[in-house]
């Protein structure tokens, strides 16, 4: 059964039960939480919640949702079953029917028969899962429906019950899978394998509202839902791989066709004993182009940021699978175009979109094969070097050109190496990989984290958030949950690696509200981690990013953690400082100067709130002396936690309109002088912090101004670099500090008028060699006509002053003046004309304008006087013959 059949059936069944059938929502849709749609119930979240009615006429819908996962990208191609592209068709009662409704419906389409409208799927294949204390589903399954107790498990919350992973609706669920057969795996139910019991159709029993927490099996459950709900999702894709009798999702009748075409153009085949790499390379292209195209269809363009940065990632994974398998030019647009012609029938859309669907993946493939034929040139010279010096290693430096100039992953570098009979220095790769990471830590927060592919931190995000120890500790006690290298993860790690260290607890800050992240240690025995960087992933998850430097270390081990206190120490002060200066900014400049972003690490920080006008010296001085005041007034820092509101009613400043949850940290800098909320580390009293020297402020772009100040030793080591420098220009000057802005004074007033002395003579004495220049000039048809460069030295405001000497010495005759002079590479010129010379018809205007043709620039003025400025002063000479040959017209 055609899959498109598979979609109109299911649509048909539940129409005919009454469901209105809606169509799917775009993949896209706005909610901050969601990269892309990824559920068919996404659309309907409000209505579960009670926030808005349903629209529809007995209360219940069905639709075919488009969904996109890119976690499990990895997966694609090995497991059978991941679609990073599905079709999740379901059917959603609102407060209507419930479990009894939804197993019946459900069972009724998998198992009529094909002729009565259904899938015809055998009872006997059939198995379900219900939640662990879900009696009444499963006597439901068993007594109504009449599956035998043994194809019913239970499961506990991790695989049945749902939620979105986030706050909102939830419930119990019940899976249905459909028995493949011994050949894919062992017996005993999905429970056993599920593989070979492979899930098709999952119904929720949405009764409940989830509360914060992470992933699967850990949170909260607020309380009932309004009403009782349904909420299903059958994998219609799973369903064609049943139906169509193949091996896998990447095998149905819309995919195929693109392992077709990819046999075509690479000359490889997909075959059983083909190459497995191969294999899931077909596979990729297929599941890719498919995601790919329908993500360019909604809107999405590749991009190196968010929904366009996996766009991307999709897009080359294609192109570089194709490479592998053979292919030697652009595939992209013939992959798109089968695609588009077997997900068509579905999406008619499609049919408009085709012409720029296709435009968009092919300029993506155009970029990429460009560096891709340039790096393949690097690599192919590089092999040609090894080769004649018969060294068998490229090295780590050539790894990395390709993967970061031309976009080489290093698989590709590595398998290219191995045809060629070479190895590559990994060590070396890593290392260059390691330093550009340091690099681009200086790059802001959402570049680090904003498109990471997160799906290898997933496990530990959804089962061990780490635990924090350092408010209160700088060393705790930890065990070594999880290890990556490479973007891998691995088991154990070795001197020279650059990791990163998952720990069940840490007293490592993750940077994070402006505070750069703790460096530190890692400790076990005669191993050491030194730890450069720590980033939060979600919201509880510490990665510790750092390089062995001796010994090794084993997935499971007992280390310490050590924040270094020195930093630690600055780290404090600076934080603490920034609070200091954001309370004195209020003081002074009032309650409009919102924080609009701060950066702090030990020894600085800055700070910028939106405010429109500079802000004075005097206004400065004394947000530095409030600061300072603080400081010294020895108030004690107190965190508090507390409830959102709860910090509202004390005065806590929350900004950025983040999104804090209900309980919040609080901190209080002497009671009323600085509340806000922040889960940064500070002082435990404001005298801690030492002096804090404000640098001065300065705009950064439209409406925001920025702060910038040292704390601590920082602050006392630029005040005494400040009075070195005073000393020592005293010294030069021979005064004494407090008498300098006198002694600068004077200086400077003389200065300025044995300048203004030096420009009178310099003048003088070019007037008076300007009268010599009229010798020069020419008659050109009755004209009296000079054209000259100015002698080297005058500069371009001095043309109007020697062009208007020399016209009052010759202004009874009819003359012009053509003067240039130089200002760097540029030309500029003059022309000025007698009154005699304008009543023969002469314009300077227009002198100039021919002029500037010669040298190319332009200008203008009146018939008596006009100016310009040219580029080209090579052309001045042909420039002065145009003007005589113009004259002489006249
Ligand atoms: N919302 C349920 C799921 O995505 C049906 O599995």
């Amino acid at each position: 059964m055609k899959t498109h059949e598979i979609r109109n059936r299911f649509t048909q069944h539940f129409v005919n039960a009454g469901h209105e059938a809606v169509p799917s929502a775009s993949l896209i849709l706005d909610d901050p939480n969601l990269l892309f749609v990824n559920a068919g119930m996404v659309p309907f979240k409000p209505y579960f919640l009670g926030q808005q009615n349903p629209p529809f006429a007995n209360g219940t819908a069905t639709s075919i949702q488009k969904c996109v996962r890119t976690l499990d990208i990895e997966e694609v191609g090995i497991t059978t079953r991941h679609n990073t592209f599905f079709q999740m068709a379901g059917n959603f009662s609102f407060g209507q029917y419930f479990k009894e409704g939804a197993i019946t419906l459900a069972w009724g389409l998998l198992t009529n028969s094909v002729e009565e409208g259904g899938f015809g799927l055998d009872p006997e294949r059939l198995w379900v899962t219900v939640y662990l204390d879900d009696d009444e589903a499963a006597d439901i399954w068993h007594e109504k429906i009449g599956v035998p107790r043994e194809r019913i498990q239970r499961l506990g919350m991790e695989d049945n019950y749902w939620s979105m992973g986030i706050p909102g609706p939830c419930g119990p669920c019940s899976e249905i899978y459909y028995d493949r057969g011994p050949e894919y795996g062992k017996e005993g139910g999905p429970v056993a394998d599920d593989n070979r019991y492979m899930e098709i159709w999952n119904l929720v029993f949405m009764q409940n509202e989830r509360g914060e927490g992470i992933g699967k099996g850990n949170f909260e459950i607020l309380g009932p839902l309004p009403k009782k709900n349904i909420d299903t999702g059958m994998g219609v894709e799973r369903v064609a791989c049943i139906l169509q009798g193949v091996e896998n999702v990447y095998e149905t009748d819309l995919l195929r066709p693109v392992i077709d075409v990819a046999e075509q153009l690479t000359g490889a085949r997909y075959t059983e004993d083909a190459d497995p790499q191969d294999l899931i390379r077909f596979r990729v292209v297929a599941d890719h182009s498919r995601t790919g195209m329908m993500l360019i269809l909604d809107g999405v363009t590749p991009s190196n940021e968010g929904r366009g940065y996996i766009l991307r990632r999709l897009l080359r994974r294609i192109i570089r699978s194709a490479r592998l398998l053979g292919a030697k030019d652009a595939t992209m647009s013939k992959f798109m175009n089968s695609i588009m012609d077997t997900m068509e029938p579905s999406y008619p859309e499609i049919g408009e979109n085709r012409e720029r669907i296709l435009r968009v993946a092919v300029a993506e493939e155009k970029a990429f094969l460009k560096t891709l034929e340039s790096g393949t040139k690097l690599f192919d010279d590089a092999v040609a070097g090894l080769k004649s010096a018969a060294a068998k290693k490229l090295t780590g430096d050539k790894a990395f050109e390709l993967h970061d100039t031309y976009g080489f992953p290093i698989d590709l570098t590595l398998e290219m190496a191995a045809e060629a009979g070479l190895e590559v220095d990994m060590e070396g790769f890593n290392a260059a990989m390691g330093e550009q990471r340091r690099r681009a830590k200086a790059d802001n927060q959402a570049k680090k984290h904003g498109h990471v592919d997160q799906s290898i931190y997933r496990e530990w995000l959804d089962n061990h958030p780490t635990e924090f120890t350092g408010f209160d500790t700088l060393e705790s006690d930890a065990k070594v949950l999880g290890l990556v290298r490479d973007g891998q993860k691995v088991t154990d790690v070795q001197v020279g690696d650059e990791v990163e260290v998952i720990l069940d607890r840490t007293p490592l800050y993750a940077e994070a509200g402006g505070q750069l992240a703790d460096r530190g240690r890692i400790v076990a025995g005669d191993t050491l981690l030194e730890v450069g960087d720590v980033q939060k992933i979600g919201k509880q998850l510490w990665v510790h990013k750092a390089k062995v430097t001796a010994g090794g270390l084993d997935l499971g081990s007992t280390v310490s953690a050590e924040v270094d206190p020195r930093w630690r120490h600055g780290a404090v002060q600076a934080h603490s400082a920034t609070h200091l200066i954001h309370a004195a900014l209020r003081q002074v400049l009032g309650p409009t100067a919102v924080q609009a972003g701060s950066l702090n690490r030990p020894g600085y920080l800055r700070f910028d709130f939106n405010y429109t006008e500079q802000l004075t010296p005097a206004q400065l001085e004394e947000i530095a002396l409030i600061t300072n005041q603080a400081v010294d007034a020895h108030f004690d820092v107190n965190t508090i936690e507390t409830t959102l509101d709860h910090a509202k009613d004390m005065g806590a400043m929350a900004l950025f309109g983040e999104n804090y949850g209900s309980e919040v940290r609080v901190v209080e800098i002497g009671g009323p002088f600085s509340i806000e909320l922040c889960g940064g580390t500070h002082v435990a009293n404001s005298a801690e912090i030492g002096p804090v020297s404000v640098l001065g402020e300065s705009s950064v772009g439209s409406g925001a101004r920025r702060i910038e100040a040292y704390s601590g030793m920082d602050a006392f080591r630029y005040y005494s670099k400040e009075a070195a420098l005073i000393e020592g220009v005293s010294r030069e000057l021979k005064v004494q500090p407090e008498d300098l802005p006198e002694r600068i004074a004077n200086l400077t007033e003389k200065l300025r008028a044995a300048e203004k002395e030096i420009a009178q003579l310099r003048k003088a004495q070019l007037m008076a060699g300007v009268g010599e220049l009229l010798n020069q000039a020419q008659d050109v048809s009755g004209f009296r006509v000079l054209t000259a460069a100015l002698p080297e030295g005058a500069t371009g405001g001095d043309l109007r002053t020697v062009a208007t000497d020399l016209r009052n010495r010759v202004k009874d005759e009819p003359a012009v003046i053509l003067l240039t002079a130089r200002d760097g590479a540029k030309l500029p010129f003059i022309v000025a004309a007698t009154k005699p010379a304008i009543e023969r018809g002469v314009k300077a205007g227009d002198l100039v304008k021919r002029f500037g043709e010669y040298v190319e620039g332009r200008g203008g003025g009146k018939p008596d006087m006009a100016q310009g400025s040219g580029s080209h002063p090579d052309g001045a000479q042909q420039g002065f013959q145009a003007i005589k040959d113009l004259l002489e017209t006249l």
